[in-house]
């Protein structure tokens, strides 16, 4: 049988790729730290696994409307108000089984065989993935993960061409950490303005910020700019719900009827009861993040410090998201063949820097999604191993 196109463009995901040799390597008996995948290692709320058998009891089994139930979608039109500071209404909300498809189903509906998007390097892996898969092609431009401003908007502008049909931005950043200036936010709110290009904003990790409150860049939008704005976000990072497959997009008009569309021929609806339950979490959920993040913020601190007792680490303090993207200084080999070493040596699984895009080579993602000790156990490891490779 011949494959089409389409799915020979898709790359794995190399978190996936990594994962699944970590775990062939567990089942041969070998003791695996997961530090690969992007995932809280907390338990969802209790309060919310509640909302979902009761919604199962009152019979909330069957099909929705395509674009969420309109409790949820009000919900979360209140829930933009609260964190984000903007008036949604409920129709420009949709809902869909995690943040991940409203990113595919926004380029399968703005995008034509060769056009192009602009994707950040480095940045999350599947956005290049995505763009390809709706069709498209994805155009890398640099993040600097040191400098204050993240961005260069000359460098966005000179590979604006007339098959440029979205910039996607991400927020705090996976894999850096880094959240953006609000003269990043501006430039690039400039440049959507100037140019009429939207812009697709992922803000999956916007509840997990250290020092300062994330901003959107919907806070300096007009009202008119809304039409070229995408908000990408969800419930997976947020209330540590990434088996759930719940998100959100906010989109603009135009864009409701085509997304909607695609939901209704390809997978109808998100369950119910998993709905149901994203309400109570919205509600009812503050406490939790505000325990999650404390977390997330001691093991980044104790994890920063150790980190930077190597001379071969250069890295950022991650200011948002759980995952440190640290460059190894002088590394004579590529990220891949570093951290297969690291995992079947030390058994200590991480990602290669070179999977987040051109940028990304020289440089390896830790999540800090996973117990104190195990960090400081796993990070003992990699510096050990540092030392061993010099
Ligand atoms: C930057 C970013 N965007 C989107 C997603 C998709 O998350 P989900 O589909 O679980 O909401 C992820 C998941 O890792 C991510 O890191």
């Amino acid at each position: 049988m011949s494959l089409s196109r389409m799915v020979n463009n898709l790359k794995e995901s190399d978190s996936f790729k990594v994962l699944s040799y970590a775990k062939q390597l567990e089942r041969q008996g070998k003791k695996i730290i997961h530090f690969e995948i992007g995932e809280p290692d907390f338990d969802t709320d209790q309060k919310i696994k509640d909302a979902l058998w009761d919604a199962l009891s009152r019979g909330e089994t069957h099909y929705t409307a395509s674009q969420g139930i309109l409790s949820l979608r009000e919900e979360i039109a209140r829930y933009e108000k609260r964190f984000r500071n903007i008036e949604v209404s409920p129709d420009n909300i949709v809902i869909t089984p995690g943040g991940k498809p409203i990113l595919l189903f926004v380029l399968m509906a703005i995008l034509n065989e060769g056009d192009e998007v602009l994707v950040p390097s480095p940045g999350y892996l599947s956005y290049a993935s995505l763009v390809r898969f709706a069709g498209g092609r994805p155009i890398y431009y640099n993040i600097n993960i040191y400098e204050r401003n993240t961005i260069n908007p000359d460098e966005i502008k000179s590979k604006i061409t007339r098959r440029t049909k979205a910039i996607i931005i991400n927020y705090p950043s996976n894999p850096t950490g880094r959240m953006a200036s609000a003269t990043d936010l501006l430039e690039i709110l400039e440049i959507v303005r100037d140019r009429k290009i939207p812009v697709i904003s992922d803000e999956v990790y916007s509840r997990i910020t250290y020092e300062n409150e994330h901003i959107s860049i919907t806070k300096m939008a007009e009202k008119e700019d809304m039409d070229l704005i995408v908000v990408v976000d969800g419930f997976s990072k947020t209330y540590a719900m990434t088996g759930w497959r719940l998100g959100w997009g906010v989109l603009p008009n135009v864009l409701i009827k085509p997304v909607v569309k695609i939901i209704q021929n390809s997978i109808s609806c998100v369950p119910p009861f998993v709905q149901y339950a994203g309400i109570v979490a919205l509600q009812d959920g503050d406490n939790f993040i505000k325990h999650m993040v404390k977390e997330f913020k001691k093991r980044r601190d104790t994890i920063f410090d150790m980190l930077l007792e190597s001379d071969r680490i250069e890295v950022p303090k991650p200011e948002g998201a759980f995952y440190f993207f640290p460059h190894i200084v002088d590394l004579k080999m590529t990220s891949v063949e570093f951290t297969k070493g690291l995992l079947e040596k030390y058994g200590v699984a991480m990602l290669p820097g070179s999977a987040f895009g051109p940028t990304g080579e020289g440089h390896i993602r830790l999540s800090f999604a996973n117990s104190l000790e195990n960090l400081q156990k796993g990070v003992q490891y990699l510096l050990d191993y540092l030392k061993e490779l010099k």
